[in-house]
C-alpha cells in the first residue's frame, strides 16, 4: 500500500509541493489549554505519567491547528528516572537530578532492561494516541541522544556550557563511557516499545550535540545515533528516525549517511539556503524556523518562513523550528507560520 501520510512521505524521499508541518514542543505552556491540563495534573512529570491527560495534551495543538504530525509528550528526562536516578522539576527553573560523577553512583543505576515498569505509562499514552490521531496525523515517538541525558545526570541539571559532562569525559573516560553505553541501550529499548505501542517515526534528541567538538562528536554523538538508528531498524524494519544534532554546525554535512537516519533536524543557526545544498542532497531535512518568530510574528515571521519553504523546494523537506517553541509565544502566531506554509 502507498504511504499516503504526508510526514511519512516526506521521510520516504517525497518532494512535496507543500512540506508537512509540526512543531517542537507544540504541546506547551504557550497554549491555554495545556496549562489547564497541567494543573489538572498537578505537575509536569505527573502530567507525563497519566496517561489519560498526557495523551489529551499531545492532541490539543492537533485539534487546534491540524498539525501533520502529534509528538508524544513526554520527556527526555524519564530514562534517567526509569534507570533510577532521581528527578524533579524546580518551577521556573527546570530539572534536578541526583548527580553521577564516582563508580559508585554509576552503580545505584539499574540495569536498561528494568526500565519498563516506570515507562509503562507512556507506553500506554502511545496506544491511546494511535487510536485517537485523525488518519492523515503521524504520531512521533522520542527519546534523548545518550550525550544530551547524560549531561543532565551528571551535573544534575541544565548547564551553559555542559562542563561537568565535558569533565567526567576527560578525567574518567571509562565511567563516562560506561554510563553513555547504559543509556544508549536503555535508549533502544524504550523506543522499540514506543515504536510497537504505535509510533510510527522516532526522533532521537541530541539539544547539546553542538558542544561536542572534532573526534568528540563522532564518537559520542554520532556513533551513539548510528548505534541506536541500526539497532531499531533490525528490529522494526522500515521504521523512520530523524535525528536532531542541535548546533552540529557544518557537522551536518553527511550526518545522515554516517549514521543511517532518515531526515535531519536543522536548529535555525543553519543557513537554509546552504542545508539545501549541503544536507538535503542526501535526503529529507527539518526545519528550521527560529522560535523567536512565534513570539514577534508579523511580516519578518510571514518573510522567513516563505525563505525556508523556498529555500527546501527541491527536495523532501519538514517543515518545523529550529528549536522548541517557548512559553511566551503567541498562539495566533504559530497560525500565521501554519497559513504561510500551506497558503504561501
Ligand atoms: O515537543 C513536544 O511537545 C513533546 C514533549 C517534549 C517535552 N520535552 C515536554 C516538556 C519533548 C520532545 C521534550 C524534549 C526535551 N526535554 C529536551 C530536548 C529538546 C530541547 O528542548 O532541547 C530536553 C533538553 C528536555 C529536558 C527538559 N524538560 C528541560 C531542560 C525542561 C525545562 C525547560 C523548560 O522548557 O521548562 C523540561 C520541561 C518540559 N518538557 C516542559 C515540556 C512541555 C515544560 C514543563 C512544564 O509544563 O512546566
Amino acid at each position: 500500500m502507498a504511504v499516503q501520510k504526508k510526514l511519512l512521505r516526506a521521510l520516504a524521499g517525497e518532494k512535496q509541493d507543500v512540506p508537512p508541518i509540526w512543531m517542537m514542543r507544540q504541546a506547551g505552556r504557550y497554549l491555554p489549554e495545556y496549562r489547564a491540563t497541567r494543573a489538572e495534573a498537578g505537575d509536569f512529570l505527573s502530567l507525563c505519567y497519566n496517561s489519560d491527560l498526557a495523551a489529551e495534551v499531545t492532541l490539543q495543538p492537533i485539534r487546534r491547528y491540524g498539525f501533520d504530525a502529534a509528538i508524544l509528550f513526554a520527556d527526555i528526562l524519564l530514562v534517567p528516572q526509569a534507570l533510577g536516578a532521581d528527578l524533579w522539576f524546580v518551577t521556573g527553573e527546570g530539572p534536578r537530578l541526583s548527580t553521577i560523577t564516582t563508580e559508585a553512583d554509576f552503580a545505584k543505576l539499574g540495569p536498561a532492561s528494568d526500565i519498563h515498569d516506570t515507562l509503562n505509562p507512556i507506553y500506554e499514552t502511545v496506544r491511546i494516541l494511535s487510536s485517537e490521531l485523525p488518519s492523515e496525523t503521524t504520531l512521533i515517538g522520542f527519546a534523548g541522544a545518550p550525550w544530551t541525558v547524560a549531561t543532565y545526570m551528571i551535573a544534575g541539571r541544565g548547564t551553559p556550557d555542559q562542563g561537568p559532562a565535558h569533565r567526567l569525559r576527560e578525567e574518567n573516560t571509562a565511567l563516562f563511557e560506561a554510563l553513555l553505553a547504559r543509556i544508549t541501550e536503555a535508549t533502544i529499548d524504550y523506543l522499540s516499545k514506543q515504536i510497537e505501542a504505535g509510533a510510527e517515526v522516532v526522533k532521537i534528541f541530541d539539544s547539546w550535540a553542538g558542544s561536542l567538538k572534532g573526534e568528540a562528536f563522532q564518537k559520542y554523538a554520532l556513533e551513539p545515533c548510528r548505534q541506536i538508528t541500526a539497532a531499531l531498524k533490525e528490529r522494526h524494519p522500515g521504521i523512520p528516525v530523524i535525528g536532531f544534532p542541535r548546533e552540529a554546525g557544518e557537522k551536518y554535512v553527511g550526518f545522515a549517511k554516517a549514521t543511517g537516519v532518515d531526515c535531519v533536524a536543522l536548529d535555525n543557526s543553519v543557513d537554509p539556503v546552504w542545508a539545501a545544498a549541503n544536507v538535503q542532497v542526501d535526503g529529507c531535512v527539518q526545519g528550521n524556523l527560529a522560535s523567536r518568530h512565534m513570539v514577534t510574528g508579523g511580516q519578518e515571521l510571514v518573510d522567513e518562513t516563505r525563505r525556508i519553504v523556498e529555500a527546501f523546494r527541491n527536495g523532501p523537506h519538514i517543515f518545523n523550528l529550529g528549536h522548541g517553541i517557548t512559553p511566551d509565544a503567541n498562539p495566533d502566531n504559530v497560525q500565521l507560520m501554519i497559513d504561510t506554509v500551506r497558503n504561501g
